[in-house]
């Protein structure tokens, strides 16, 4: 039995070489090479060819399925380099790049979770402006005009078109210069001028929570920012008391951290409510037994609370004598920084990816 090799690599040759697409040049290899190809139907017959022939027909078959898959696999390369504009070769087998999937900042996952906790305690969420009235800020707080906190120096002050640029000194009367407060702005210093907003959108009884940024002329350390967030809230209601200030942030620190978290309620002073308290949150790095996060006292401030004074319920609109409320203000940082263990606040704000990936 003798085979027409020329005849047959000639036919192979030609039809390879008019492929123009992957699936014809896959065919083609399929019907010479393939399980049930050209070749293999001539190879299953090399049982019936005498021994002397035997040998020169299987090296005839070898050299013929070299060369058919030499040109098989040279027409591959060309097809793909013609797929990319250098010429140069595309393999097209790689894996692919995986595209960056951006996600949520730390701190809006921790701000979206603290009042997602107030809002199954029954809070709605509300948002003040970052660009206050002076007056929100401070007087509507019962904060005094010689109160530290309204130096200029403590506070960003804001010229806009409504009013003339405004930076009250020290020891001066800022009745006497310009604008009212009622018109001139700053950047608030803490959310608690949101009380104020609310207040006036939605009558009491009411419970809301209140997130956003806020602004001090801090120098950035460590444990300091010149922005930072903060959670405002308050419920109001004509029985609201003091316990009930209680319940809820415990309530809320079960939640957020442990649910055998224990809270720590010091005596403090806010011009914006009475009694005033600041509140400490057993450690949960170390459960309360010290470490280098809670300075080894065992717990960690994280909050400012009391009951809103009735000066600030009347700026608010509401009748002090009927109404009592709660308010507290906690910082989103110090929140994030204790749940994760995190000891430098700046690593929220320098946009690492390596740091911003972990959560
Ligand atoms: N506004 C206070 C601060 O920034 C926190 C606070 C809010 C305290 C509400 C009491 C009640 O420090």
């Amino acid at each position: 039995m003798s085979i027409d090799y020329s005849h047959i690599a000639q036919e192979a040759k030609s039809l390879i070489e008019a492929v123009s697409d992957r699936k014809s040049l896959e065919e083609a290899r399929i019907k010479y090479l393939g399980r049930k190809g050209v070749l293999q139907e001539f190879m299953s017959k090399i049982p019936e060819i005498s021994p002397e022939q035997r040998r020169a027909y299987g090296a005839g078959l070898n050299d013929l399925k070299n060369s058919i898959s030499g040109w098989l696999d040279e027409k591959e390369r060309a097809m793909l380099a013609s797929l990319s504009q250098d010429g140069a070769y595309i393999d097209l087998s790689l894996p692919g790049k995986k595209p960056l999937l951006g996600r949520r900042h730390p701190l809006m996952q921790v701000e979206a979770e603290i009042c997602g906790i107030f809002q199954k305690l029954g809070f709605k969420v509300f948002e003040g402006p970052e660009i206050e009235t002076e007056h929100n800020n401070f007087e509507a707080l019962n904060i005094p005009l010689e109160h530290p906190s309204r130096d200029a120096f403590d506070t960003f002050y804001i010229k806009s078109p409504q009013s003339t640029v405004h930076s009250p000194q020290k020891n001066e009367k800022s009745e006497n210069h310009g604008p009212s407060t009622m018109d001139r702005r700053l950047l608030r210093s803490h959310t608690s001028p949101s009380q104020i907003r609310a207040m006036k959108v939605a009558k009491p009884p009411m419970a809301v929570v209140m997130p956003g940024r806020v602004y001090r002329p801090d120098a950035v350390d460590a444990s300091h920012s010149f922005m930072f967030h903060q959670i405002e809230g308050i419920a109001i209601d004509e029985n609201m008391r003091f316990s009930d200030l209680k319940g809820v942030l415990i309530a809320f620190a079960r939640e957020m951290f442990d649910k055998n978290a224990r809270l720590r309620f010091r005596p403090s002073f806010f011009p914006f409510t009475e009694p005033s308290a600041e509140v400490d949150v057993s450690c949960i790095i170390c459960s309360g037994k010290g470490c280098s996060v809670c300075k080894k006292s065992g717990w960690v401030e994280i909050l400012g609370c009391g009951m809103i004074h009735p000066h600030v319920l009347k700026s608010g609109g509401c009748d002090a004598k009927k109404w009592r409320g709660l308010a507290f203000g906690m910082g989103v940082e110090r929140v994030a920084m204790l749940k994760y263990g995190i000891n430098d606040i700046r690593l929220f704000f320098e946009n690492d990816v390596r740091f911003l990936e972990q959560f």
